[in-house]
């Protein structure tokens, strides 16, 4: 079941995200953040255990970001990743953000969806302050990927494609 986070989800969604960062799979991102953001953040619980967790983060323009995506390692290659992901467009479409877009190491998951490379210079500036805390700063090596969104008249009128509800 995927869902929206909730504030006493903090400390699990930073031991999934600080698992992957101490092997720079993703960036860091301390206890204070998550908690002053819980509200972009998305859970994927089994039996009453979150095992995933991403964040959606608005960029002005129309575009919105997927960030801090993570599975729990045991738990991989099941499509945890993917429906987290799904979530996340589904959401981003009901908001009517136009484009979503990602900063990567995942490829073929976010290709799958329907992302496409893009040069990491279109993207716009401000999401640089990010990577002012990233070791990898001066030699980012993650591939930028952005998506278009269907207009959310467009879906409700295309019966077979519904949009959850919050
Ligand atoms: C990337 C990550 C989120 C994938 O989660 P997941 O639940 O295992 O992903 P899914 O099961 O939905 O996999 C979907 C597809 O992604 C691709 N994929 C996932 N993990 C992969 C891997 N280790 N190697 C190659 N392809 C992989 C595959 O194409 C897979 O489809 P398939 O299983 O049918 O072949 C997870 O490995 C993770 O947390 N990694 C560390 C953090 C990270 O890289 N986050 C992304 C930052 S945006």
């Amino acid at each position: 079941m995927i869902r929206l986070a909730q504030a006493n989800d903090a400390k699990t969604i930073l031991e999934l995200i600080e698992f992957h960062a101490d092997s720079e799979q993703m960036l860091f991102r301390t206890l204070d953040d998550i908690r002053n953001n819980i509200q972009n953040f998305l859970v994927y619980e089994d039996a009453g255990v979150a095992i995933g967790t991403c964040a959606l983060s608005a960029c002005g323009s129309g575009l919105v970001e997927v960030r801090s995506l993570a599975v729990h390692p045991g738990h991989y290659r099941k499509g945890v990743g993917t429906a987290l992901v799904e979530h996340c467009i589904e959401r981003a479409t009901q908001i009517e953000f136009e484009k979503i877009f990602v900063l990567t190491y995942a490829l073929p998951l976010f290709a799958k969806l329907g992302f496409e490379i893009i040069d990491k210079a279109a993207l716009p500036q401000k999401i640089w302050k990010d990577c002012q805390v990233c070791r990898k700063q001066d030699h980012c090596d993650e591939t930028a990927m952005i998506r278009p969104l269907a207009r959310r008249a467009e879906l409700q009128s295309s019966p077979g494609l519904a949009l959850n509800s919050y």
